[in-house]
């Protein structure tokens, strides 16, 4: 029925290549708009009520009390931003009710720390917490990040990320969430969240499917008639399930204030008014309780994004602004049952969370509207976020190669180093007001390989999709060594850059450096005992990145181990970098994927490569050996005549991304998922397997309308626990990271479940143990409309990644 409409609409189209058609003629885009936008979402309303469950009653009585009190347009107020400056600089200030007492919010960037602010620190950015594997560090790097927020007065800290999930290597986001795999995602997410929110209301981001820069939205800076939309990301509901909104439920479930929709469409209907993502998956199926607010600049119609369960607009509100909400509740368009839901689910977490948080004085109270007129300087570090944040730094490198020992280093006598990356950015200070370089973590990245100067101009029209979609940013930094990605979600800060922290070891030590780390075939001091090649992998929001390697850096790696038998190369980078090029190159002894290490670059890489802690960060993704590897995953989508004006990501690998991809194909990956190395060795025995024959009865959860944010609360009961004893063979302490995959009857033959990183003293045995919930051993029925546990046989697998397994055993689920 839907199709043959949809056939019968599109006969009375041009079907010609885009270049032919009429821009101008209206008739014919509105056609095109209702043959793409039409029954491809199914339709879930009215948006429900927040039902106040779990630890939101009492905040969730109290906003309503406040709601009763509230005034129309009092109400209106609350769910729109506000640009004026005189407030503050907050990337976005919410509509306060000054009669009742309610400020308002200050929602600000981002995921690793306060974004563009002064007297913050510069956490490492998520995917290198990521490659920590370590959930408390998760943790207490979310909480110190959340007090920083708290002390600046920033009510809804614009993070975690957990959307982008990876799907494509080459995503320009991907560096803002951990790992490409949602098991990993959404325990770090859930720890992250749970953190800050001890001081911040934390804002899940961005649901869902956002996982191309490429076309993320309608190019907003181009002229009208603008038609070109927004990427249409199309996910099957069994894949949306077990992949894509897999994080969303850990993250909700730590009890998350607020979600933001994202910039393209799902199924052809724009994610911030999508009915079937916010009203049917988010607020009933998950049982959310706070607001939904949309991403900037990205509200597409007033009634339509109201009843499809959008709650707040942001930065401000294009068709609820002057009153024009009112009038929807007015003439009956929206009811005012909907417009309550919206202000009471703002208003909760308000009450939830700011009651437990020191008081930072007034929204927005450290973050003046520009950081070059006088103002008030807000310090809102404190010294004992010092340890958490090396901490992190250090934890986040994977040592991917080290021939005979090279690392540690034993006090050398003589050590050279290269690459643009070793040395840190010639200015760290506020720019001009607004859009500029040094916010967006990129006063590094000023120019490209051919010279070019890269502006923050040009990156704003990248920001609003404005460019041809083929358009990026320079593939690397150039101009300092890289400690951050790019964009809203980057961090600035005081880099302690690589070259600083190895002059003072240097010093310590009696070391003589030398260093060149400006020419791009540098000439090496014979006498050098080792030569360290520093490069790095920039990507930023707003567009994608064009190649997983370049020339100019593999040229220096290159030309150094032709003159040094023992060169050590360390990458800086957004997350996948393929090393083919020189990889096994005689002359290397050492490679370290140093990711995006924060303000503690230097002094994190030092301890490692001189051995006062081992390496125990593990890669949260796969890297090929050729980008060809990723098959179809490697590229966006781009702009296409077939699909004109409407480009379509079709997600028809299913869950098979990143590893499950790998192993289903048959490719054999330079680096596996889970892989990284360490200055010692563990031996794995004892596979346990305990399975709860009760609690594995019943196929489906029991009491699935018992819901809490989150989900069907039975999905998190503990059906199963693997158990397997580590010990450290070694002479060296280290902590090692046990993996646990499942082959899940009919899914694909691994899937991570479980991880538990253990500090181990030489000669010391762990017990490591990964408890398994019903989630973690069912499959999204599409017809159920439900997980399920599948009956047959369950794969156990337990490595040190994801194809370097240890042990393996299976269990059965059968009908009892
Ligand atoms: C394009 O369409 C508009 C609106 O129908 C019409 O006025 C205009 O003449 C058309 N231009 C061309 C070149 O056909
Ligand atoms: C998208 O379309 C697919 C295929 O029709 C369907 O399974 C899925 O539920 C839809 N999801 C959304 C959010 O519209
Ligand atoms: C939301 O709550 C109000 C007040 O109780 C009620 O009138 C309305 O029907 C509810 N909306 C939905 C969608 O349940
Ligand atoms: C709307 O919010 C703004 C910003 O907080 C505030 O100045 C204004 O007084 C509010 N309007 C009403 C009607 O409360
Ligand atoms: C909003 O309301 C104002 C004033 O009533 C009106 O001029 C404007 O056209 C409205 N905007 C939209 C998008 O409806
Ligand atoms: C109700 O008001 C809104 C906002 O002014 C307007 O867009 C809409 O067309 C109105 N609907 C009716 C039925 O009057
Ligand atoms: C340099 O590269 C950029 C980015 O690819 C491109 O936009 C620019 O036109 C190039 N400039 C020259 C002089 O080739
Ligand atoms: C950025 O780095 C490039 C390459 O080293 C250099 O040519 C350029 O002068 C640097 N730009 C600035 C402003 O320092
Ligand atoms: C390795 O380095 C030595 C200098 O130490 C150099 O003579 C030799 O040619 C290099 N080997 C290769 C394969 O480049
Ligand atoms: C590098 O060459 C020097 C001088 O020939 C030699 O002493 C040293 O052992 C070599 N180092 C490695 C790592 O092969
Ligand atoms: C707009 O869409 C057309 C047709 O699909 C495409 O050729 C063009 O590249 C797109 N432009 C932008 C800026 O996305
Ligand atoms: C993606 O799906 C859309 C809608 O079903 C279809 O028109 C388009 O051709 C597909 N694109 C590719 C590359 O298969």
């Amino acid at each position: 029925m839907l199709a043959s409409i949809r056939t019968l609409l599109l006969v009375g189209l041009s079907t010609g290549s885009a270049a032919q058609v009429n821009t101008s003629d209206n008739a014919y885009f509105e056609h095109l708009e209702r043959y793409w936008t039409y029954g491809r979402s199914p339709p879930v309303y009215p948006s429900p009520n927040t039902t106040g469950s779990g630890d939101w009653t009492t905040a969730v009585s109290q906003a309503r009390a406040l709601v009763a009190q509230m005034t129309l347009a009092e109400k209106e107020n609350v769910t729109m931003g506000f640009t004026n400056a005189e407030f503050n600089g907050c990337n976005g200030k919410s509509g306060g009710v000054p009669r009742l007492g309610f400020p308002g919010y200050c929602l600000n960037n981002a995921e690793n720390g306060v974004g563009g602010a002064e007297g913050v620190n510069a956490y490492p950015a998520a995917v290198h917490m990521g490659a920590s594997w370590n959930r408390e560090l998760a943790y207490t790097r979310g909480m110190h990040m959340g007090r920083e927020f708290r002390r600046k007065g920033v009510n809804v800290a614009l993070g975690p990320s957990l959307g982008p999930l990876g799907r494509s290597p080459k995503g320009g986001r991907n560096w803002e969430g951990p790992s490409n795999d949602p098991y990993l995602t959404g325990v770090l997410i859930h720890d992250t969240t749970a953190g800050m929110q001890k001081y911040v209301m934390t804002n899940l981001k961005h649901i869902v499917g956002n996982e191309q820069e490429t076309s993320r939205k309608y190019p907003r800076f181009l002229p009208a008639p603008n038609r070109n939309t927004s990427i249409s990301s199309n996910i099957d509901d069994k894949t949306m399930h077990e992949l894509y909104l897999w994080p969303f439920m850990d993250a909700l479930r730590a009890g998350a204030a607020s979600v933001m929709c994202s910039y393209q469409r799902v199924n052809n209907s724009d994610a911030c008014q999508n009915s079937k993502v916010l009203n049917g998956l988010l607020k009933t199926e998950l049982g959310f309780n706070g607001f939904v607010v949309s991403d900037w600049f990205m509200q597409q119609s007033g009634v339509a994004s109201a009843l499809a369960g959008l709650d707040m607009v942001m930065p401000v509100a294009p068709y609820w602004t002057d009153g024009n909400l009112t009038n929807m509740v007015q003439n009956g368009s929206v009811p005012m049952t909907r417009l309550d839901d919206m202000v009471t689910r703002i208003l909760a977490p308000w009450y939830k969370i700011e009651s437990q948080a020191d008081d930072g004085g007034q929204p927005g109270y450290g973050i003046p509207a520009s950081l070059t007129q006088p103002h008030r300087f807000v310090d809102a570090r404190s010294p004992d976020s010092k340890p958490v944040i090396l901490q992190s730094a250090m934890e986040g490198h994977v040592l991917v190669k080290n021939v005979n020992n090279a690392l540690p280093l034993k006090k050398p006598k003589f050590i050279s180093i290269f690459g643009y990356d070793a040395a840190g950015q010639l200015m760290n200070t506020a720019e001009v007001a607004g859009f500029n370089l040094w916010k967006m973590g990129m006063r590094n990245t000023l120019q490209f390989l051919n010279g070019t100067t890269f502006t923050a101009a040009a990156l704003d029209l990248m920001f609003g999709s404005s460019m041809e979609q083929t358009t990026t940013g320079p593939e690397i930094a150039l101009n300092g060594t890289l400690f951050t990605g790019g964009g809203s979600g980057a961090v600035v800060g005081a880099i302690d850059a690589p070259l600083d922290a190895f002059k003072r070891r240097a010093y310590d030590d009696d070391t003589y450096l030398a260093w060149d780390i400006q020419t791009p075939n540098p000439v090496v001091n014979a006498a050098s005992e080792a030569c360290l090649v520093f490069i790095n992998a920039q990507g930023s929001e707003s567009w994608d990145r064009r190649n997983l390697s370049d020339a100019y850096s593999d040229g220096i790696v290159k030309s150094v181990a032709s003159q040094c038998n023992n060169t050590m190369v360390v990458i800086h980078s957004v997350g996948v970098r393929i090393v083919d090029e020189w990889f096994d190159h005689p002359n290397i002894t050492a490679v370290v994927l140093g990711h995006l290490p924060g303000q503690d670059s230097g002094r994190a890489l030092v301890e490692l490569m001189y051995g006062r802690q081992s390496f125990s960060g593990r890669l949260p993704y796969t890297v090929a050996k050729k980008e060809s590897d990723y098959g179809h995953l490697l590229d966006p989508v781009l702009p296409s005549d077939d699909t004109a004006f409407y480009p379509q990501s079709n997600f028809t690998e299913g869950v098979y991304i990143d590893y499950k991809h790998f192993e289903k194909e048959g490719i054999e990956p330079r680096f596996a998922f889970g892989f990284g190395l360490t200055y010692t060795d563990f031996e794995y025995s004892g596979l346990q397997i305990l399975t709860d024959s009760t609690a594995t009865a019943s196929r489906l959860p029991p009491n699935p309308d018992v819901i809490l944010q989150g989900g069907v609360v039975s999905l998190w009961e503990e059906v199963a626990r693997v158990r397997v004893t580590v010990e450290n063979v070694g002479d060296v302490a280290a902590k090692e990271v046990a993996q646990l995959y499942l082959g899940i009857p009919g899914g694909p033959a691994k899937v991570l479940r479980g991880f538990e990183k253990q500090l181990l003293v030489p000669g010391e045995r762990g017990v490591f143990e990964f408890p398994l919930t019903r989630r973690d051993l069912s499959a999204w029925n599409v017809v159920e409309q439900q997980w399920e546990l599948q009956r047959g046989t369950y794969q156990v697998s337990v490595g040190k990644s994801v194809v370097d397994i240890q042990l393996s055993d299976s269990f059965e689920i059968t009908d009892a």
